[in-house]
């Protein structure tokens, strides 16, 4: 069964179609990328899909559930957690802190054992640290844990994003181009953190511009344009759509290369 069936979706923005009878699955366990031109729709499409958005057509099926017009806590009930394309981190808190936002969910549901006094607060608070602490680490960002968000540097802040949206304990992990705006080793650190996700067993829905990264981490990949499916595959079957690299992947290999080029004249 899949993760994630969205059926026949669409949105509109008063005359713009943005999602367009949008119809695909995410297979439990695998990496499913999302391409495209700007605005074509990939964005609005995670909105729709973490309840931010109501469709006004169509349906969303997460693991089982049809969570169709249901508000966002509902979404992550359900088992899904995002990091969105504009950093949403609280800048005067520490990574820690950032972490343990991401923890309320649990914190809720362990409420009524500390009620029942089953577990003492302080201990429930020192758990949530602990698993906070463990994730930092797991993203990389075992030396910031103490810092403050607005002394940690972009790439480290990307990373922070995940670690929270990790805390919720998603199944399903909705990345908006978390590797934008990072230089070549941060991007292949986000590679790496994909990868070790997928291979613990996460499933992830992955948009972004890197196709190098693209490429490298996704099992499948859906191109849209103008809010519709253009093609869907392996990567390499989209890499050789000839209507692929006509709408998107020829302006954005050419972008990939040149700024191969310019890293490599900075470092050399
Ligand atoms: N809240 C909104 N109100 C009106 N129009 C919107 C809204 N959100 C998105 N749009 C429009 O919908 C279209 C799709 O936008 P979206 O942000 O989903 O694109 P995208 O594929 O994520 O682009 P990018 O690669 O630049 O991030 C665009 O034309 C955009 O202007
Ligand atoms: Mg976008």
């Amino acid at each position: 069964m899949s993760l994630l069936r969205v059926e026949g979706l669409g949105k509109r923005f008063g005359g713009l179609v943005a999602i367009d009878d949008l119809s695909f699955e995410v297979a439990p366990g695998t990496v499913h990328a999302i391409i495209g031109p700007n605005g074509a729709g990939k964005t609005t499409l995670l909105n729709l899909l973490s309840g931010i958005y109501t469709p006004d057509r169509g349906r969303i099926v997460l693991d089982g559930r049809d969570v169709t017009g249901q508000p966002s806590h509902r979404f992550a009930a359900a088992g899904l957690g995002r990091t969105f394309q504009n950093l949403q981190v609280f800048f005067n808190m520490t990574a820690l802190e950032n972490v343990m936002t991401g923890r309320h969910r649990h914190e809720n549901l362990a409420l009524l054992p500390a009620l029942l006094r089953l577990e003492p607060a302080v201990w429930a608070e020192r758990r949530c640290r602990a698993d906070a602490e463990a994730l930092l680490r797991q993203v990389g960002l075992a030396s910031w844990i103490d810092a403050r968000a607005d002394a940690m540097p972009y790439g480290a802040l990307k990373r922070l994003e995940i670690a929270r949206a990790l805390a919720t304990e998603p199944r399903l992990l909705l990345l908006d181009e978390p590797a934008a705006g990072l230089n070549h080793t941060e991007a292949r650190e986000i590679d790496t953190l994909i990868r070790e996700l997928a291979a613990a067993g996460m499933t992830v829905l992955l948009v972004e511009h890197n196709m190098r990264l693209v490429m490298e981490v996704s099992d499948r990949v859906l191109v849209l344009d103008h809010g519709a499916r253009l093609a869907e595959g392996t990567p390499d079957e989209v890499a050789r759509d000839e209507r692929v690299i006509e709408a998107y992947l020829g302006a954005e290999l050419e972008n990939d290369a040149r700024g191969a080029t310019d890293s490599e004249a900075a470092h050399a």
